[in-house]
C-alpha cells in the first residue's frame, strides 16, 4: 500500500504545533515492508531546509488562476527520519520564514495543493490512499474528485483528519478560478457559509474523515466553529483515533536534550535535578512545586486565563509555588505574561517563543503540566508530562478527556470541569496537597510513565481506516 501524507508541517522539517508533531510521527509508524509512506508539505525557508541535503525530483510550473509559479519537488535524502519527505518549492510564496499567516496564505496553500496533486499525476503511479490533514490540505479530494485535471487520480481513497476544526481556510468566491477547472454543477460542494471553505469541501469529498480524539468526534458535532450541521451529516463516514506520541524522541531516559536522563526507577533523582537546572535558568526556586504551561499562547488554550489564575494562586498559596510559562501568540497575553514576571520575580517567569529543547526540558523538570483548554481536539503535552513524570492537570474536554483521568478516581492526573481562573486554582490547591505526600506524587508519576501512548497501538486503526474505504471503493 502506498500512503501519501499531505500537511502544512512535519516535524522536524517544519513545526508551530501539535499537527507537525503528528505528521511527523504516525508515517514513521506506518511505514514497514507493506506499507511505503511518504509526506508531502511546502518548502519553507528555515534552518532544516538549510541544514539537511535534498535532491530534485520533480520541477514544473503550476498554474492558480491566471498566475505560474514554477515549483520543484525536492526529496530528504537523510534516511533519517523513517519515511519519506518530500517538500514543494514555490520561491514565490514560500520562500519566508514563517508557515503561517501571510496575506496570501490562501494562496500558497492552494498552489501548493495544485503543485502537489501536479507532481503525483507526473510520476505515472497513483498511491493507494491520500491522507489529508487539516484545512491547508482540504481541497485535495475536492480536486481528485471534480477537476478535468486530475481524473486519472479519481480512484485514490482519501481521509481528512481533523487537528483543529476552529480553522477552515475560507474565501470568497471570487478566487474560484484559482481552482483547476470543474463542472460548476459541483460548486455547491465548497460551499459552506457563502464562501468557499476548503475544510469543509475536504470533509464532504474525503472517503473518511477522522478526528484525533474520539471525545472531540463527539464535541464537534454541537461545537465546530459553523461546521457543527456538516459533521453531523457525516457521521457515517467518521471515525476518531487518538493521537499517539513518538516514543523514540519523547523517552527521558534517552532523549538527548534533558540536562539528565532518567527513567521510572530513577525518576525522582532525575527530575529533581532537571528541575534544579530549569529553574536556575528561570531565576525559580527548585525547593517549591513547579507548575507548567507549555503550548500556544491563545484563548482556545485557556492562556488568557493564565496571569489571573497565576496571580490569585501565588496569593492564595502564600507564594509557596513556581509558575513557567512557555510560548508565543496573541500578543496581548504575551505582554500580560511579560509584565507579570516582572513583577513576581522568583516566583513567576515566561519565555516568550518557541522552543522545542527548552520543552523537552520543561517536560523533565516540571512537577506539575497545565492544561487548561477551552478546546483541545487531541493535545499530545498531557501525554508527553506522562512519559516524563510530570503531572498533568487538565480540563475535561476533548483528547485531554480521553487520556486523563483524576487521581482521586485512581487515575494519572488532576481534571477540572470548566476553564475558568477558579477552576485553575482549586486544581492548584488538590496539586499542593498531593505534593505533600512524596509517596502518592511518585504513584501517579510512575502511573503516567507507564502509560502507553505509542503510534504502534494506534496506527494499526488506520490501516484498517484505509483498508475498509479502499474495498467501498471497489465494491462500487
Ligand atoms: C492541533 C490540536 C491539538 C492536537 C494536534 C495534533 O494542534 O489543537 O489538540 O493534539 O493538533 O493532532
Amino acid at each position: 500500500m502506498e500512503i501519501f501524507h499531505i500537511g502544512a508541517e512535519c516535524y522536524p522539517a517544519a513545526k508551530v504545533g501539535g499537527l507537525a508533531d503528528v505528521v511527523g510521527a504516525l508515517p514513521k509508524y506506518q511505514s514497514n515492508t507493506e506499507t511505503q509512506v511518504r509526506v508531502v508539505i511546502p518548502c519553507y525557508d528555515n534552518t532544516f531546509r538549510k541544514e539537511n541535503n535534498f535532491v530534485c525530483v520533480h520541477w514544473s510550473t503550476l498554474q492558480l488562476g491566471k498566475f505560474n509559479f514554477p515549483f520543484s519537488v525536492l526529496k530528504e535524502t537523510s534516511d533519517k527520519l523513517g519515511f519519506e519527505l518530500y517538500v514543494i518549492e514555490i520561491p514565490e510564496l514560500f520562500d519566508r520564514p514563517n508557515i503561517y499567516s501571510y496575506k496570501d496564505d490562501i494562496e500558497r496553500f492552494l498552489s501548493f495543493q495544485i503543485a502537489t496533486l501536479d507532481w503525483i499525476i507526473g510520476r505515472g503511479s497513483v498511491p493507494d490512499i491520500i491522507h489529508c490533514h487539516d484545512h491547508h490540505t482540504g481541497l485535495i479530494p475536492f480536486m481528485i474528485t471534480y477537476s478535468y485535471k486530475y481524473e486519472k487520480l479519481r480512484n485514490i481513497a482519501t481521509v481528512i483528519t481533523i487537528h483543529n476544526a476552529l480553522y477552515q481556510g475560507q474565501f470568497g468566491f471570487d478566487k474560484l478560478h484559482y481552482l483547476p477547472e470543474f463542472d460548476l454543477v459541483h460548486v455547491n460542494v465548497l460551499e459552506w457559509g457563502n464562501c468557499i471553505n476548503s475544510l469543509a469541501a475536504g470533509i464532504k469529498c474525503a472517503d473518511a474523515v477522522t478526528t484525533v480524539s474520539p471525545s472531540y468526534l463527539n464535541e464537534i458535532n454541537y461545537s465546530a466553529n459553523g461546521l457543527e450541521s456538516l459533521f453531523q451529516k457525516v457521521r457515517y463516514k467518521s471515525k476518531g483515533i487518538l493521537n499517539g506520541i513518538d516514543d523514540d524522541i519523547w523517552d527521558p531516559e534517552i532523549d538527548p536534550m534533558l540536562d539528565v536522563n532518567y527513567n521510572i526507577e530513577t525518576q525522582e533523582k532525575g527530575k529533581r535535578e532537571n528541575k534544579e537546572q530549569l529553574c536556575a535558568r528561570f531565576n525559580l526556586d527548585p525547593t517549591k512545586p513547579l507548575f507548567s504551561f507549555i503550548g500556544r499562547l491563545f484563548d482556545e488554550k485557556g492562556a488568557d486565563l493564565l496571569s489571573q489564575a497565576s496571580v490569585l494562586a501565588l496569593s492564595e498559596n502564600s507564594e509557596a509555588i513556581n509558575i513557567l510559562v512557555l510560548g508565543s501568540g496573541n500578543i496581548e497575553i504575551e505582554n500580560q505574561l511579560t509584565e507579570l514576571s516582572q513583577d513576581y520575580r522568583g516566583f513567576f517567569n515566561v519565555f516568550i517563543g518557541y522552543d522545542e529543547v527548552l520543552a523537552h526540558k520543561t517536560y523533565a523538570g516540571s512537577d506539575f503540566l497545565l492544561m487548561p483548554s477551552r478546546v483541545e481536539p487531541c493535545g499530545l503535552n498531557q501525554m508527553y508530562s506522562m512519559r516524563y513524570g510530570t503531572i498533568p492537570m487538565v480540563r475535561r474536554t476533548g483528547g485531554l478527556k480521553d487520556t486523563v483521568a483524576d487521581f482521586e478516581d485512581d487515575g494519572n492526573g488532576i481534571c477540572f470541569d470548566q476553564a475558568s481562573v477558579e477552576n485553575i486554582c482549586d486544581a492548584i490547591k488538590r496539586a499542593l496537597k498531593l505534593y505533600e505526600d512524596q509517596s502518592s506524587i511518585n504513584k501517579i508519576r510512575i502511573k503516567g510513565m507507564n502509560t502507553d501512548h505509542s503510534w504502534q497501538r494506534v496506527c494499526q486503526e488506520y490501516i484498517e481506516l484505509y483498508n475498509l474505504i479502499i474495498t467501498k471503493r471497489n465494491e462500487n
